[in-house]
């Protein structure tokens, strides 16, 4: 067989593999998380944590690597590089492996133990660097030496996920909220990592036309807030985000302030308060970024009650919080690095309880647009 009729059966190979392995994937689950504070506001959550590698990253992973196939940049044998904060890099390993590819994933040396742990799970090498920022540059330098492909989920992320429709994650949403007293959210609030799944939902709604509002949501050291406030591009940060998966160091080319009508930046004691307030009402451990999701949402529903509006609201679960068990859920750790939050995850079940808001959040974090 020429060359090139094998390296074509070798592609149609791969696509029909990930088709199939799509085909016996369920979709994720969207779970009501009542507020007897807010009556007459309909909370859920996306559980994204059920896909087969544990994150939202599972549908990047799976459209990235058909994007790379359709467009010729995959071979058998390429080696796969990726550049992540460890859950992209879990999801991509899991699909190097379904194609029988090389993974290495370059991230910082900080990632947790078990995100390293289900990277090899899966197959996959890490190279861990000093410098969060140095991930690009070592991801490029890596996939060239060994004449393999860099996916880099930061300049992609935005344009390999079909954002029309395909069962993306917010098609996903509006079908399995059909039922429900109010069909339409009024708000969709998640974060940014790469900005794909805010790309994706807000595109999404616009092009359906639907009455709901989107709200991006993120951390400390992050210059995600700063630029949609602003439209300044040029903003650079020195550390990276102490919310793994969640808010970059520079503004990332995924990124799409245009699909946004707010913003939400919540400091990080509050962000990990509400990942363990939220764990206790679901009964299992939740990741820190989800924690960041659950305090947009709540600024979204003050934003609703100012305005005695009622409907529902949707945001993200990203991923099971066993991966931090060494650390954001390590009250030693967490004390250590400076972010002990016991009184603000207490503070949470109030604000959810009762409506009551707390003032040293109202004082700390920073909002923009339409929740302003
Ligand atoms: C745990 C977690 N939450 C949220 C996100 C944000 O997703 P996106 O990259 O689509 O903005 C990521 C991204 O890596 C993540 O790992």
């Amino acid at each position: 067989m020429a060359a090139s009729e094998q390296r074509r059966a070798w592609v149609r190979e791969a696509i029909r593999r990930i088709e199939a392995d799509f085909q016996r994937s369920s979709d994720t689950h969207l779970i009501p998380l009542v507020l007897p504070g807010f009556p007459g506001i309909d909370l859920y959550v996306k559980d994204e944590s059920s896909h087969p590698t544990g994150s939202l990253k599972h549908r990047l992973a799976r459209s990235l690597f058909l994007y790379a196939l359709c467009n010729g940049w995959l071979d058998e044998g390429s080696t796969v590089v990726e550049a992540s904060s460890g859950s992209t890099a879990i999801s991509e390993a899991y699909f190097a492996r379904l194609l029988g590819l090389p993974f290495v994933a370059v991230m910082p040396r900080t990632t947790s133990r078990q995100k390293i742990a289900a990277i090899e799970f899966q197959g996959g090498r890490c190279h861990l660097v000093d410098d969060a920022r140095a991930v690009y540059a070592q991801s490029e330098r890596i996939a060239a030496g060994l004449g393999g492909h860099y996916l880099d989920q930061f300049t992609y992320a935005e344009r390999a996920t079909d954002w029309r429709a395909n069962n993306n994650i917010a098609e996903s949403i509006y079908t399995q909220m059909q039922r429900e007293s109010h069909p339409c959210p009024t708000w969709i609030a998640c974060s940014a990592g790469t900005g794909g799944t805010l790309a994706t939902i807000g595109r999404y709604v616009n092009h359906r036309r639907h009455d709901t509002r989107v709200c991006g949501a993120d951390p400390e050291f992050s210059v995600f807030f700063d630029h949609y406030a602003t439209g300044e591009r040029a903003i650079e940060l020195q550390a990276g985000s102490r919310i793994e998966g969640i808010g970059r160091p520079r503004v990332e080319p995924s990124f799409v302030p245009g699909v946004l009508d707010a913003m939400v930046q919540v400091p990080d004691v509050w962000s990990l308060g509400a990942m363990h307030a939220l764990s206790e009402r679901l009964g299992r451990r939740v990741g820190a970024s989800t924690g960041t999701n659950l305090l947009a949402a709540l600024a979204c529903a003050r934003a609703m009650r100012s305005r005695g509006a009622h409907g529902s609201i949707v945001t993200l679960l990203c991923d099971d919080g066993e991966r931090y068990r060494d650390t954001y859920f390590d009250d030693a750790w967490l004390s250590q690095q400076g972010l002990a939050c016991a009184g603000q995850a207490a503070a949470v079940h109030r604000l959810i309880e009762r409506g009551a808001w707390p003032d040293e959040l109202l004082q700390t974090w920073r909002l923009a647009g339409e929740v302003a």
